[in-house]
C-alpha cells in the first residue's frame, strides 16, 4: 500500500503563506485553488496556519458524513464561541449529540405551523412600514430591511417577544458584536478577550446588552410573569431521555443566542441576494410574481401554501447556489485521516474547509455555473445530482436545525413582496460579495421601490 500523500498547493510566500492572494482575490481565491491543484488543494494562512480545501462530493460526504466521528468544528468553533458560548453551532460530542435531541422536535414542519402567523404578520408590517415612508421615492436598504424583518420573526418565534421593541438597545449590540466576531472569525490571531483593547471592550458591553436581554426573558418565563408557546417554552420543557435533567439558564442562553444570531442573519442574506438576482432577472420575477398570483391571489397565505409556491422556493434554492450565506463549512480533524491517498492530519492548525460556494460554482456539477437559472431545481433537473454537490445547509448530522423555518419564512417573505413591489436597482450599483461569517451584500442592497397597482 502506498503511504497517503500530501495535499498539493501553491507554497506562497516564506512569512504569509498565500495570505495576501487571498485577502486580494477573495472567494475566486479558492476557486483557483482548485482549477490549478484539483478537488483537494492546500495553502498556509500566515506563518502557522493551513487551510485544506475540498469540493468532490465524495470527499464531502466523507467528512461531513461517513467519517463524521473524526472531525470537531475546532477554529471555527473556537471563534464563535465569545458570542455564542456552547450551543448547537460550536458545541462537540455527546454534550452536542444531547442538546440536538432536545432542541430537535421544536423543529419539525408540524411544529413550525403556528409560526407562520407570525412570519406573514411581520412581513405585513415591513410591507405597512415601506407605505408609510415620507419619500416613497427614496431607495430603501433592503439588506437592512430583511434584517428588520427576521429579527423579528426570529425572536417572536424563539421568546413571544419583539426584541426589536427594545430597538435602541438591541439592534446596535447585535452590530456591534456582529462586527467584532466577524474581525475574530477573520484575523489571523484575534486579541484574547481579556486584552482590554478597544475592539474587546466594544465586544463585551454589546454582548452583556444582549446577555441581560436573553437572561430576563429566561427569568420572566421561569417566574411564569410571561407565558408563551414558543421555542423557549419548547427548550424549557425539553428533559434528557437519560438523565431527565432540563437545561440551565446558562444552557438556555447559549441555546438561544445561537437560535438567534443563526437564524436572523443568514435568513436575511439570503433574502437580500435574492433581490439583487430578481432585480437583474425580471423574467424569473414575474414568473415568481404570477406563480403568487396563482396560489395565493389576494389570501392571507397559509402553512399550506409553502409547498405550492414551489417555483419561489427554486428561485431561494437558485440564489443560495450562487450565494450560500453559510459559504464555508470548517472543520478539524481530531484523529489522523485519508482522503482519496491524501492526508489529513489531526493538527489543530489546519483548517479542513468545504465551502458551498466554490463547490456550488464546480462545472462538472452546475454546468455554466454563473448563469442564475432557478429550473436547475426543478424535479427533473435536480433528479440524479449528486446530495453533497448542494450544501446551503450543511449535511449530516449537523445539518442546519433551521432549515425549514428558514425556507418557509424566505417563501412568506418573497411572497408577501412581490405582490406588492417590483424592485429596481439603483443604476451603476452592483453587489459586492462580502465573505465575512455569513456572505454578506457589502454595504447593504439599495433599491427602488415600485408599487404595483391593486
Ligand atoms: C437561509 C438561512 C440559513 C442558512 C443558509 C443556514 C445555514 C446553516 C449551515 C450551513 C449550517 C451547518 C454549519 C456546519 O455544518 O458547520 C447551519 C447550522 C445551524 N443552523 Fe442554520 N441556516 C439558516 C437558517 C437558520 C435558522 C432560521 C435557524 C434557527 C432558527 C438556524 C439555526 C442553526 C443551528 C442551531 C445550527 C447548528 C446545528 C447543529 O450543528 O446541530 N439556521 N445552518
Amino acid at each position: 500500500m502506498t503511504a497517503p500523500r500530501m495535499a498539493p498547493g501553491p507554497k506562497g510566500h516564506w512569512f504569509w503563506g498565500s495570505l495576501r492572494e487571498r485577502r486580494k482575490e477573495s472567494l475566486h481565491f479558492l476557486l483557483r485553488m482548485h482549477r490549478e491543484y484539483g478537488p483537494v488543494a492546500q495553502w498556509r494562512m500566515g506563518p502557522v496556519n493551513r487551510v485544506m480545501s475540498l469540493v468532490d462530493p465524495e470527499h464531502v460526504r466523507h467528512v461531513l458524513v461517513e467519517q463524521v466521528g473524526r472531525y470537531t468544528k475546532g477554529l471555527g468553533a473556537e471563534r464563535l464561541s465569545p458570542m455564542l458560548g456552547n450551543g448547537l453551532l460550536t458545541s462537540d460530542g455527546d454534550f452536542w449529540k444531547r442538546q440536538r435531541r432536545l432542541a430537535q422536535p421544536a423543529f419539525h414542519r408540524e411544529r413550525l405551523v403556528p409560526l407562520v402567523q407570525v412570519m406573514e404578520e411581520e412581513g405585513r408590517r415591513m410591507l405597512e412600514r415601506w407605505q408609510a415612508r415620507p419619500d416613497t421615492s427614496a431607495p430603501v436598504d433592503l439588506a437592512e430591511e430583511m434584517a428588520r424583518a427576521t429579527v423579528s420573526i426570529a425572536s417572536r418565534a424563539l421568546f413571544s417577544t419583539q426584541v426589536i421593541g427594545e430597538a435602541n438597545r438591541v439592534l446596535p449590540a447585535l452590530t456591534v458584536a456582529q462586527q467584532e466576531v466577524n474581525g475574530r472569525v477573520l484575523s489571523l490571531l484575534p486579541l484574547p478577550l481579556s486584552i482590554p483593547s478597544p475592539g474587546n471592550l466594544a465586544f463585551k458591553r454589546a454582548r452583556a446588552t444582549l446577555d441581560s436581554v436573553i437572561f430576563d426573558i429566561i427569568a420572566r418565563r421561569r417566574s411564569g410573569e410571561t407565558t408563551g408557546q414558543d421555542l423557549l417554552a419548547m427548550l424549557m420543557e425539553a428533559r434528557d431521555a437519560d438523565t431527565g435533567e432540563s437545561m440551565t439558564d446558562a444552557q438556555l442562553r447559549d441555546e438561544l443566542m445561537t437560535l438567534f444570531i443563526a437564524g436572523y442573519e443568514t435568513t436575511a442574506n439570503a433574502l437580500s441576494w435574492t433581490w439583487t438576482l430578481l432585480a437583474r432577472h425580471p423574467e424569473v420575477e414575474e414568473r415568481a410574481r404570477a406563480e403568487v398570483a396563482q396560489v395565493l391571489g389576494e389570501r392571507v397565505p397559509g402553512a399550506e401554501d409553502v409547498p405550492r409556491l414551489r417555483y419561489l422556493s427554486q428561485v431561494l434554492e437558485e440564489s443560495m447556489r450562487l450565494h450560500p450565506p453559510a459559504w464555508v463549512l470548517v472543520r478539524q480533524a481530531r484523529e489522523d485521516d485519508v482522503v482519496d491517498g491524501i492526508r489529513i492530519p489531526a493538527d489543530p492548525r489546519l483548517v479542513v474547509a468545504i465551502s458551498p460556494w466554490v463547490i456550488h460554482r464546480q462545472p462538472e456539477l452546475w454546468p455554466e455555473p454563473e448563469r442564475f437559472d432557478p429550473d436547475r431545481f426543478s424535479p427533473e433537473r435536480a433528479a440524479g445530482r449528486p446530495r453533497m454537490a448542494y450544501l446551503p445547509f450543511g449535511a449530516g448530522q449537523r445539518l442546519c436545525i433551521g432549515t425549514h423555518f428558514a425556507m418557509m419564512e424566505m417563501v412568506l417573505i418573497l411572497a408577501q413582496v412581490l405582490r406588492r413591489y417590483r424592485l429596481r436597482r439603483v443604476p451603476g450599483w452592483t453587489p459586492v460579495e462580502e465573505p465575512l461569517v455569513a456572505l454578506r451584500p457589502r454595504g447593504g442592497v439599495p433599491m427602488y421601490l415600485d408599487p404595483l397597482p391593486a
